[in-house]
């Protein structure tokens, strides 16, 4: 069976961008707080759509990869916050593509939604299904904030990251990945307000979250699948050239690091510049990594993320030698007229009056 291996990579982060003195500004609490809890010191806010932002992110990753949208034979994007529920994010992106031989569909497993996509994209070129898939993890998870729910209102932000999967010619790509659920623990990170269930039922949407106990399972669940990606590889932890977690608290982060017993120079954080974005942390971080030399040719790379579901997976992937893109695209999203803290704040204007 084939592996399937990442050959493009992109990422698209709106311009507007929201400090923590921004949100101290309109909501009770100061950048201390959140720098020291949460590792946070700015994010950012998305004037345009979902699909806007991922049709950038996907040009870059398909320049990279020196594909057209006409090549791609599967669209799959991970994301909790598409456009609309129907359709699927991935056919609006579709459409603003031009990928007119694509199949296309969402996926939605939190944060996790990526290595989600890895798993089923690999499984797709294993058997053949298909040969060119563009994956993403794209959120727009900013209106969905509340600012007057401070819990939550300070860790999300927007953003969106593209890869390109095709068959590898040589052993090269994935070579394990593992992804996993417990629904009992559904209650800890909801959105609320959003869904079948709510439409007899008018109520505020928001992110609902019981930080303490999506923090106590983010640590053992990321540990257990790093080391489940490890295993099933052959490789130990020394091997690892570069660990790219999912970006939701710095502590998070370090104490996963720790218990791993990587050393923290190989692991990858932007956190500080741009919060949780959800399922599209991973992508937008390994293409940042990639743009900065930090993936070398050759290298050994784990990725690993939990989520809502509470979900978690894990890959271990060995890269090719190339790590320059085969050719680069000038896609950019159009100047916002409007600050990012003044999106946030006409937003929960219109919203709560
Ligand atoms: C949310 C999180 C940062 C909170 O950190 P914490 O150290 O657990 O903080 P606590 O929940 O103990 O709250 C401590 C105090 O800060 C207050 N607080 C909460 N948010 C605040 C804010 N934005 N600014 C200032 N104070 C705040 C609380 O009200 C509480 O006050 P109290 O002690 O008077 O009751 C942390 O639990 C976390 O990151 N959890 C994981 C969340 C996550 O990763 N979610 C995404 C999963 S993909």
């Amino acid at each position: 069976m084939k592996r399937a291996m990442i050959t493009g990579w992109g990422r698209c982060m709106p311009e507007p961008t929201v400090t923590n003195d921004d949100l101290a500004s309109v909501i009770d609490t100061s950048d201390e707080w959140i720098a020291t809890r949460s590792g946070i010191r700015q994010r950012r806010v998305s004037h345009v759509d979902n699909s806007d932002m991922a049709a950038v992110a996907s040009r870059h990753a398909l320049a990279a990869a020196g594909l057209e949208a006409t090549d791609l034979d599967y669209i799959l994007v991970a994301t909790c916050t598409p456009d609309r529920f129907i359709p699927a994010m991935a056919c609006h992106l579709q459409a603003k593509l031009g990928a007119v031989n694509a199949a296309a569909t969402d996926t939605n497993a939190g944060c996790t939604g990526f290595i989600y996509g890895l798993n089923l994209a690999a499984g797709l070129i294993a058997t053949g299904s298909a040969r060119r898939i563009l994956l993403l993890g794209s959120e727009r998870l900013t209106p969905y904030l509340d600012l007057n729910n401070r819990d939550t209102a300070v860790l999300f932000g927007d953003g969106s990251g593209a890869v390109i999967i095709e068959a590898s010619e040589t052993d090269e790509g994935i070579q394990s990945i593992n992804v996993g659920s417990d629904g009992n623990l559904a209650g800890a990170l909801t959105i609320e307000g959003a869904g079948s269930s709510w439409m007899d039922i008018p109520s505020p949407v928001q992110v609902v979250m019981d930080g303490r106990e999506v923090f106590r399972n983010a640590v053992v669940g990321m540990v257990a699948a790093a080391d489940k990606a490890l295993a099933d590889a052959g490789w130990s932890i020394d091997d690892v050239d570069l660990l790219i977690p999912h970006q939701a608290n710095i502590r998070i982060i370090d104490a996963t690091t720790k218990r791993l017993g990587i050393d923290p120079d190989k692991v990858y954080t932007n956190i500080d510049a741009y919060g949780n974005t959800s399922a599209a942390t991973i992508p937008i971080a390994l293409s940042e990594a990639i743009d900065k030399g930090r993936l070398k040719p050759g290298a050994k790379l784990v990725l690993v993320a939990f989520g809502a579901g509470l979900t978690w997976g894990a890959t271990a992937i060995q890269w090719g030698q190339r790590v320059e893109p085969k050719s680069t695209s000038d896609a950019a999203l159009p100047p916002s007229e409007r600050t990012g803290i003044e999106i946030m704040v006409d937003r929960q204007r219109a919203r709560y009056g």
